[in-house]
């Protein structure tokens, strides 16, 4: 095929910062509100709006052939995909908050504790290497409310204003790592989608020399 299918966040932090660079690269299209897929009228490029989270897995799959992702989640999912180019855009971290009332001095608290998180294998390698036992709990959203319910002590997400933290209770305590978004690609893109793909790193490159 002598297009690339490109994945973006739907909505989120991601979404917009990824859709601005799109735009900066000149490249254009129009997407009807709530529409998940679209094509560029300008560049051999079509769109998939997916949920960050599934965008790993569907460029291993091949649905997709390339995506716009935050590391963390990249790091997370494990899955088959080659990092192209580092974005520069949404930097976050991935941190422990806890209750802003909890006189917290280091990881060694954590023992015994139990910890709310969407991603508990870059938080169990944490924990592991700093020889910590504590509980991890899986929840895939809405992870700051977990310790004013009772759910947990502690939670692992990404900060990034840190005011979700900050209007659930809880302070940044620990960073576990720090994250922006990456553009990655699938292993087995024609020699013509390499082309197209090298096309639009020549344009992404320009847009961020512009920059500095
Ligand atoms: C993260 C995190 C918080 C928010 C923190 O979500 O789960 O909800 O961002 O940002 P803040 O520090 O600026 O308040 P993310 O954007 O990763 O979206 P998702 O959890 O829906 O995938
Ligand atoms: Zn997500
Ligand atoms: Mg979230």
């Amino acid at each position: 095929m002598n297009t690339l299918k490109i994945a973006i966040q739907k909505s989120g932090r991601l979404s917009e910062d990824s859709l601005k660079l799109i735009k900066e690269c000149g490249i254009k299209f129009s997407n009807g509100k709530g529409k998940l897929k679209a094509v560029a009228d300008n560049f051999p490029l079509e769109f998939l709006f997916l949920r960050d989270d599934d965008i790993p897995g569907y460029v291993e799959d091949g649905v997709a052939d390339l995506g716009i992702v935050g590391e963390n989640v990249l790091v997370e999912y494990e899955k088959n995909v080659k990092l192209v180019k580092k974005l520069g855009f949404s930097k976050c971290r991935l941190s422990i908050g806890v209750d802003r009332n909890w006189d917290y001095k280091n990881i060694k608290e954590l023992d015994g504790k139990s910890i709310a998180t969407s991603y508990p294998k870059i938080l169990g390698n944490y924990l592991k290497q700093n020889n910590i036992n504590a509980e991890i709990h899986e929840i895939s959203g809405s992870v700051e409310i977990a310790p004013s319910i009772g759910l947990a002590d502690a939670v692992c997400d990404i900060v990034s204003s840190g005011s979700t933290l900050l209007s659930n209770g809880l302070k940044e305590a620990d960073v576990i790592m720090r994250s922006e978004a990456v553009l990655v690609s699938g292993n087995n893109l024609s020699a013509e989608q390499e082309k197209i793909l090298n096309q639009l790193l020549f344009r992404m490159e320009a847009v961020q020399a512009g920059k500095n």
